[in-house]
């Protein structure tokens, strides 16, 4: 459970209510005292207008009774708006300090829980309002008239309020109990419950997948045991519940059958009138229904005890820096990595391990790498999402710690492996990271992208609805929005993060063209297995196992990669001033790439399909490149060992392979990037010699 100061900001939440919970309160006080007329009346009936015809004492407790009935009404209804006002304040507060809350955590601990957990916590900001504005807030201020009630049965009928007295603390008992057990059953049925809407958000987020492929029938046993989980603990939680209520029913009536036979015994004594006993039990309903509901409303505030605990976790949990104590001016972009060592799971083994680099800006660095070694790992790391176990990532010199999420991301622009997209209109989607951005930044990105015309192509433009998650796009528009989106607002620094995944050739032309421009001014990261783009890096990462095997001039490091032997790791890139430079203990990249090699009749023409990445990339020797204002200046590549054979990369230019070089940018990839050539068969001459 939370120490109080755990639930501070419920506290702070409910202390400016602190007067509309007064007013509820006196309300309740007064429809309370109003509530004694009717039994008061009842009383005055039997004893006095019945047996003496007192007609107009009848005449006058009718009127009184009906401006009680009027101002009971009044009074009910003012009571009831004061609690919708609450409703609203804690239903609009709650929620927008529990979005804002979330958004700050920081990745890894968004990425912890599944995501019913956090849409679950939405429901708890219900479970809170319910409970300080509904029916339990009302019947916390009810249960203190009971005691009142009960002292007016003892002035009236002495013995009755006994038998009352008595059967108070059982009430107490059974709803304490069924609070306790309804507790547990309802965290189990919320437990399961998660699991089945885990399951079903995966189905629908995968629903192409799931039709395509037939995999409702291997879904559907998964789906049936956990609704068929959900369903027991329902039951049983139901069932629970169900007998609680049976038996605070019981309880009351057994109530009003023991008041009233001792009552009957009190007249046959003469201690009370007959009038004495209706009216106690009338006043005794008054009584005995809160402490009915009590057995019922326990549960809920049991419930609301665990929401406001769930909350409480949340709101206490670390957040990400949210304030810069000076805001600096926009970086240039020069990157440095200080023997950054990163861990998913404290206790496993390093993801990314002791990596150094020094990244200038005005540069274009390739990240490359089998499936696994952690490349966009570490370009989270660069990004600010995840913090490192140990070492620092400096930002011209400045510990990126220091600064705010929204700072990193108007600094970095971040194009992700999957390019997430969301419902809205294109716009919207280029300018989500910069709302304000001009029309000409805008189109200016989209062009940059190599997006434009395919947009203003559609009747409604920029303004045209993409869906959800950008459904009525293809994967490859859908990649180029994400690479716009990454370009709106300048940023010094640019990392994407496999951006000609979906791209056809022509469009991976372009962007190579668009990367070479922005790299003049900025700092650009890519991790890529194209061979288009890798030609236009001025310099290579080689990440083995979460360690950088290689780096250094794309020239140099691309003979190495693919040499027969594996460099020494002491030789492994004296980086020029501005180049990536590396610890010295990097280790030797693998010789061969996990990718069978191929036979010379199979000449290997395939791009790697999906999920068969080159183990490293490609074998061709990059093609000279016209020299840019800003790229560094890298010494000519001297190849190390022989290249290996390697499938589908090879020297486009060179090649005296038979198939011609595809312009059309549909002909060249299809968006499945299965069978179409991206580059032409690599000569005999490079085969592999070993
Ligand atoms: N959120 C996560 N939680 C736990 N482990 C993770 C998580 N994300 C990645 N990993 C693990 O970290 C390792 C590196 O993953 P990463 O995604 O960085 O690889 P990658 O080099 O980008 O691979 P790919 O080329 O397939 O994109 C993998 O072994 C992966 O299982
Ligand atoms: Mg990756």
């Amino acid at each position: 459970m939370a120490e109080n100061g755990d639930r501070k900001w419920l506290h702070d939440l409910l202390r400016p209510m602190k007067g509309s919970f007064r007013e509820v309160f006196l309300i309740s006080f007064f429809v309370n005292m109003l509530a004694l007329a009717v039994p008061v009346f009842v009383l005055q009936i039997y004893d006095r207008v019945v047996f003496h015809a007192g007609i107009s004492t009848l005449q006058g407790l009718v009127i009184g009774m009906v401006l009680v009935l009027i101002f009971d009404y009044v009074l009910r209804n003012s009571r009831a708006r004061i609690l919708q006002t609450v409703a609203l304040r804690v239903d609009v507060q709650t929620g927008r300090i529990l979005f804002n809350r979330v958004m700050s955590l920081p990745l890894r601990a968004l990425e912890s829980k599944p995501a019913p957990y956090w849409q679950a916590l939405f429901r708890d900001v219900e479970v809170v309002r319910n409970t300080v504005s509904g029916s339990s807030a009302i019947l916390l201020c009810d249960l203190p008239f009971v005691f009142l009630f009960l002292g007016v049965i003892f002035l009236i009928a002495e013995p009755i309020a006994w038998v009352l007295a008595l059967v108070f603390p059982l009430f107490i008992l059974v709803a304490w109990r069924s609070g306790n057990v309804l507790n547990s059953a309802a965290q189990k049925e919320r437990e399961t419950a998660m699991n089945r809407d885990d399951l079903i958000g995966g189905i629908i987020n995968g629903r192409t997948t799931i039709k395509a492929l037939a995999l409702d029938r291997a879904m559907r046993p998964m789906w049936e045991e956990k609704h068929a989980d959900n369903i027991e603990n329902s039951v049983q939680r139901g069932g629970k519940a169900d007998s609680f209520t049976a038996l605070g029913q019981t309880l009351t009536l057994v109530t009003t059958v023991s008041l009233t036979t001792v009552g009957a015994l009190a007249i046959i004594n003469q201690e009370i009138t007959i009038g004495a006993l209706i009216a106690t039990n009338m006043l005794s309903g008054r009584l005995l229904g809160p402490l009915n509901q009590l057995v019922n409303t326990w549960k809920i505030y049991a419930g609301f005890r665990q929401s406001v605990q769930r909350l409480s976790d949340v709101f206490n949990a670390e957040v990400e820096r949210q304030e810069s104590e000076v805001a600096l001016d926009k970086p240039k972009g020069e990157l440095t990595l200080e023997n950054i060592i990163f861990s998913y799971n404290p206790e496993g083994a390093p993801i990314i391990n002791d990596i150094k680099l020094g990244i200038k800006s005005g540069s274009l660095t390739a990240l490359v790498g089998k499936n696994g070694s952690g490349k966009t790992t570490l370009i989270k790391l660069i990004l600010g999402l995840y913090k490192p176990n140990s070492g620092r990532v400096l930002l011209d010199g400045a510990d990126m710690t220091q600064f705010t999420r929204s700072e990193l991301a108007g600094w970095i622009g971040y194009v992700p492996q999957d390019c997430v997209v969301f419902a809205g209109s294109v716009r919207e989607n280029i300018t989500h990271g910069s709302p304000d951005a001009p029309d000409n930044e805008v189109i200016r990105a989209a062009k940059s992208a190599g997006v434009h015309d395919f947009i203003i192509d559609m009747p409604d433009g920029y303004a045209t609805e993409i869906g959800e998650a950008g459904q009525r796009l293809s994967g490859g528009q859908r990649q180029r929005i994400a690479i716009a989106r990454a370009l709106v607002g300048h940023p010094p620094v640019i990392l994407m993060d496999e951006p000609s995944g979906s791209l056809d050739r022509q469009a991976e032309e372009e962007l190579k063209r668009t990367l070479m421009e922005l790299a003049k001014q900025h700092t650009v990261i890519i991790v890529t297995h194209s061979p288009i783009l890798l030609q236009a890096c001025d310099n290579l990462v080689a990440l083995d196992k979460g360690r950088v095997a290689l780096a250094g001039p794309t020239k140099d490091v691309l003979p190495r990669l693919f040499g027969r032997a594996a460099p020494p790791p002491s030789s492994a890139t004296p980086a020029p001033p501005s180049t990536p430079s590396t610890g010295a203990s990097a280790p030797a990249v693998p010789a061969a790439p996990a990718t069978p090699k191929p036979t010379q009749s199979q000449a290997p023409q395939r791009q790697p399909q999906a999920g068969q990445k080159p183990a490293a990339p490609p074998q061709k020797q990059p093609q000279p490149q016209p020299s840019r204002p800003g790229a560094p200046a890298v010494p000519p590549a001297k190849p190390v060992g022989t290249p290996a054979a390697q499938p589908a990369q090879a020297q486009p230019t060179s090649s005296p392979g038979p198939q011609p070089k595809p312009t059309a940018p549909q002909a060249t990839k299809p968006q499945t990037g299965q069978a179409a050539p991206k580059a032409p068969t690599p000569p005999q001459t490079r085969r592999p010699q070993s």
